[in-house]
């Protein structure tokens, strides 16, 4: 007799279903797992074993034969114990195998038959509610689970628990989607940074329109302090983005206690990150830095120390807004919809323009320096700014204003932008994507501003990319301009060309 068990495979952030098939025939004892398991799976045996021996359950002297199909899919993780446990005891007849048709199942088993956490819940049920199925899954990730919606979800404990429940002996309850209490986040505030009003004002426009940033200046002038407050002037997550951040955040295993990611993502990696640490691979594929920070900042402080390698391996992901990891088996997608944000000194010293405190190979090693970034990597790089060392008088200024107060434009001028594209019907909400026929329509110029435009593309030699990125930053500027003056304004104008334009180089020195 054969009992069947639903459960999971994961490639990327999709999800394949997977059939465990366990049959108990007659002859020689064994126990074999096929169906391309890797190691974690084929070690769920031993683990399977000791946790029904937990419960006083003796398997039985027979051939066990476990096989997970599709054959041809590689199965990895270690949430294949509890299906392969549950079969087992469905296939002995402990439990009926009628009532487990409809769950697709996920958990690791102890020894002591408790259910440990494991990742991609969220994903899991999502799958499951779309196929009309319920779960059953760790105790610990039933407060993500219940975030799929309106699914019938076991969340058990230990091994015994579900048995009982499934027994009809002891009922558990649904698991309550949990919310995530005051958020204990402690944010640098924008009014802590002195002076730094053009770098400032970049990093409001970058915010409100989802530009990348580049800030270029001599140390210490607060270049990654400004990166640091990005996080507080952005708007919180809308649900629909919050589910899919927390979907990869689930399959990462870094979702916090179970509940659902609110704020957008920051990431900050160290420019010492491997290329699979930044777009992701490994052995067990996983999202990387970039689909970590989907819908959220990437921050790449220091950026010319980055690998080479692994800088111009974000170009593609910067365009496609997913990341792509090939094998020999297959591809795996994440989606990797960030903002760039990155800060650089000038030169090695650090002082290049400053006659005072340069060092003797300036200009030549400012050069060299920033040869490390591309020119394709500084084409996709909207804004560009200057972040001058601060004077003393500036640091002894009155505070400037709170990053509430920036908050506040940023989203006045996002729910302007959201308005736009839901108009025009399309699946972004942010100037920064817009693209084609809505980029068209949505960047007309008066016909000053088209003029300025049109000649500072042939006199800057500006690429296309750079001439659209121009119209999109534009277009982000004049609808901060219509939070301001409250009026709404539908033409680019010459002076907001002019803005973008300034932000904008061919290259660093
Ligand atoms: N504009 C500023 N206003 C207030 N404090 C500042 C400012 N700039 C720098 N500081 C102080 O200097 C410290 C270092 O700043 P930060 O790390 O942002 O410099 P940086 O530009 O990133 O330098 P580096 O190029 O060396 O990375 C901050 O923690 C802050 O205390
Ligand atoms: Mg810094």
């Amino acid at each position: 007799m054969v009992a069947r068990i639903n459960t999971v495979a994961f490639q990327g952030i999709d999800v394949q279903p997977v059939d465990v098939q366990v049959q108990i025939s007659n002859g020689l004892p064994a126990f074999t797992i096929v169906g391309l398991p890797d190691k974690a799976v084929a070690e769920s045996k031993e683990r399977v074993r000791a946790a029904l021996h937990a419960l006083g359950i003796a398997l039985p002297p027979k051939r066990l034969t476990v096989n997970m199909a599709p054959a041809d899919l590689a199965k990895e993780g270690s949430h294949f114990d509890l299906p392969i446990a549950l079969g087992l005891l469905a296939a002995m007849e402990v439990i009926p195998k009628e009532d487990l048709e409809r769950c697709v199942v996920l958990g690791e088993l102890s020894l002591d038959a408790s259910i440990r956490a494991v990742t991609g819940i969220l994903p899991a049920a999502m799958h499951a509610a779309s196929n009309d199925n319920s779960l059953i899954c760790p105790f610990d990730c039933g407060g993500e689970a219940a975030w799929a919606g309106d699914l019938d979800i076991l969340a058990a404990g230990d091994l015994l628990q579900l048995i009982n429940h499934i027994k009809g002996t002891q009922v558990m309850n649904r698991p309550e989607a949990r919310l995530q209490d005051a958020d204990g986040r402690i944010l640098p505030d924008l009014s802590s940074v002195k002076g730094q009003e053009s770098a400032k004002r970049a990093l409001e426009i970058a915010a409100a329109g989802g530009h990348n940033l580049l800030m270029i200046g001599p140390p210490g002038s607060g270049k990654s302090m400004l990166a640091s407050c990005m996080s507080g002037i952005l708007p919180p997550l809308s649900p629909r983005e919050a589910l899919e951040v927390s979907m990869i955040h689930s399959l990462a295993g870094s979702l916090p206690d179970g509940g659902l990611l609110k704020h957008r993502p920051f990431r900050d990696p160290h420019h010492s990150a491997s290329l699979p640490a930044l777009i992701g691979g490994g052995q067990r594929v996983k999202p990387g830095e970039i689909s970590l920070a989907h819908n959220g900042v990437l921050f790449l402080d220091e950026l010319p120390e980055f690998a080479r390698g692994t800088l111009e391996s974000l170009r593609q992901p910067l365009e496609t807004k997913e990341a792509l990891v090939s094998r020999v088996n297959g591809h795996v997608r994440f989606p990797a919809n960030f903002q760039l944000i990155a800060a650089m000194n000038p030169c090695r010293c650090g002082h290049l323009g400053d006659p005072d405190l340069e060092c003797t190979k300036a200009p030549r090693c400012a050069g060299d320096y920033q040869a490390k970034i591309s020119g394709p990597m500084l084409d996709r790089m909207d804004l560009q700014v200057d972040v001058p060392a601060v004077e003393v008088a500036d640091l002894k200024a009155a505070t400037g204003e709170s990053s509430a107060d920036v908050a506040a434009r940023v989203a006045a001028a996002r729910e302007i932008q959201a308005k736009r594209y839901a108009a025009h019907n399309v699946p972004y909400s942010i100037n920064a994507k817009a693209e084609g026929d809505v980029l068209a329509n949505i960047g007309i110029f008066d016909d000053n501003a088209q003029e300025l435009l049109e000649k500072s593309m042939q006199s800057t030699k500006l690429s296309a990319r750079g001439y659209y990125r121009i119209i999109r930053v534009a277009r982000t500027i004049a609808d901060l301009e219509s939070v301001k003056t409250g009026q709404t304004i539908e033409k680019i104008g010459k002076i907001h060309v002019a803005e973008a334009l300034s932000y904008r180089r061919t290259s660093l020195s």
